[in-house]
């Protein structure tokens, strides 16, 4: 038997909602095909939005999408996207595959996605190959309920009030894709850009966001934080877990079992990267500014599908996916003292995506339906939990642990979610929920074999199960089997 202890008296706060954050991308078919759609596609939509991605997206409740990118932010011009479609600049998308880019799809349409969806959004703004005047007038054009130049321009384009836009990223990867700078470098340039990033209504402030590092990088998180911190409300930092190494990321299907607990163990640095990042940042919070720590990328990276253009980032979903997003989640929801936002990277047909579409056929992924699990740990007061289970692999460099776990408590019910990270054995677990009395559970779940996945011919592979959960009698604590390869989630009625 293993044992999870549930503490309702010690908790790191809210867990932030933004934390079940997306990103999309103008990468290969995430925004073309995946949200947005020509009339003569013949999919049925609203205003250019798939009808069938948004009442899927609405159903796990996506709270913030980041757009335009991604290395795609740092050659974005945003007047390029916007006024009447026939007069908009085509430009090449030089990072991802090389294909024309009509800027269809800009402010105003990315806008009435997310309106359409009730999120909010962050937009990344460009500094590698943009200018402070370009940047501070995005602002201005979105946030502006006056007069003035942007604000009627904004207006000239159909969208008289402003639309409040929150959260605005300073570049993107600028230790990279986005200008290869050193940490010193970005960090005045941050201050310089943050400068003339201007709030146009005190009810709603904007937040800023620095680009942060390259996984561990830790230097450039301390160098920023210590030369810019003042200037800016979060930073973040991005890390993709691959199967090998960057060189030999793996593929999506087809894996061995070897492969398998590979790719977990190496999903789980996470927690360090999280712990440390969290660390540097604290020592720069001075006089009560607080800085929070965004994971804006973050996911798995493997091979693209056999026959798919190799700058479209195309892969399949399974099992291992929603297991490895589980881990992850977890993880956040246990640090929610500072992650105040994550992104996984990304929403729709692009590397570990919700959603993968084919013309007007959509199937869900396993990584979907763990959001699905999740959804109501949003804003949800976190509850400290304890495994106590063996080590899986515990003789090799593989070692990963049997269960990971997080708990939250929301409207008079807790919920439990735990994964079973072991690819053949079941799990029987006795949670005690030590401080909490439950009167009622119903426990739900995704598992399959490690290499389960759905497609358009078979998409209902993978999906929601119920999972059987027994109360004690004394409504302190509840046991269940946890199938192997599972994530699973207990919503317990609270008295
Ligand atoms: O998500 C794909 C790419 O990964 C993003 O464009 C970039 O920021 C990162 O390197």
């Amino acid at each position: 038997m293993n044992h999870i202890i549930v503490n309702g008296n010690v908790s790191k706060g809210t867990i932030n909602k933004n934390i079940y954050g997306q990103f999309t991308e103008h990468l290969g078919r995430c925004v073309y095909e995946g949200i947005y759609v020509k009339e003569e596609d013949n999919i049925p939509n609203v205003n250019g939005i798939r009808k069938d991605v948004m009442a899927a997206l609405k159903n796990i409740q996506v709270p913030v999408v980041r757009w335009p990118g991604g290395c795609f932010a740092d050659t974005y011009h945003w007047k390029d996207g916007i006024g009447p479609k026939e007069q908009r600049k085509t430009i090449v998308n030089t990072n991802w595959g090389g294909v024309t880019e009509d800027n269809s799809f800009g402010t105003h349409e990315f806008m009435e996605f997310a309106t359409q969806l009730g999120c909010d959004v962050y937009f990344s703004g460009n500094v590698g190959s943009g200018t402070v005047q370009e940047l501070s007038d995005w602002i201005e054009y979105c946030n502006m309920g006056g007069i003035s130049p942007m604000a009627n321009l904004r207006r000239e384009n159909g969208q008289d009030e402003p639309w409040n836009v929150k959260y605005w990223g300073i570049g993107n990867e600028a230790w990279g894709c986005g200008g290869n700078m050193k940490p010193e470098y970005y960090a005045d340039e941050t201050r310089k850009f943050s400068t003339y990033m201007r709030n146009y209504d005190n009810e709603h402030p904007i937040y800023k966001i620095a680009s942060g590092s390259n996984g561990p990088d830790y230097n450039w998180t301390k160098t920023v934080c210590e030369r810019a911190g003042f200037m800016i409300d979060a930073i973040t930092f991005h890390h993709y877990t691959v199967t090998y190494e960057w060189n030999k990321k793996g593929k999506a299907t087809g894996f061995t079992k070897d492969e398998y607990y590979r790719l977990l163990h190496n999903t789980l640095i996470m927690d360090e990267l999280v712990q440390n990042h969290s660390n540097i940042i604290k020592q720069y919070e001075k006089n009560g500014h607080k800085i929070g720590l965004i994971v804006d990328e973050w996911g798995t990276w493997f091979d693209v599908e056999d026959g798919t253009n190799p700058g479209f980032l195309y892969q399949q979903n399974t099992i291992r996916d929603a297991v490895l997003a589980g881990i992850n989640l977890n993880i956040f929801n246990n640090h929610c003292d500072t992650v105040v936002m994550t992104n996984i990277a990304q929403m729709i047909n692009v590397l570990q995506a919700m959603i993968l579409t084919e013309g007007e056929k959509m199937v869900l992924t396993p990584t979907y339906y763990v959001y699905d699990l999740f959804k109501q740990h949003m804003n949800a007061h976190q509850m400290e939990s304890y495994v106590d289970a063996d080590i899986l692999n515990e003789e090799d460099e593989l070692k990963v642990p049997r269960l990971t776990v997080s708990a939250s408590e929301k409207d008079g019910k807790a919920l439990v979610t735990v994964v079973n990270l072991s690819e053949s054995e079941a799990a029987d677990v006795d949670v005690i929920l030590t401080g909490l009395t439950a009167s009622a559970i119903t426990g739900r779940g995704i598992t399959g074999d490690m290499n389960d996945h759905n497609s358009f011919e078979n998409p209902d592979v993978v999906k929601i199960q119920d999972v059987a959960a027994t109360l004690t009698n004394d409504g302190h604590g509840f046991t269940a089997t946890l199938p192997k390869n599972s994530v699973c989630s207990f919503e317990v009625t609270l008295k």
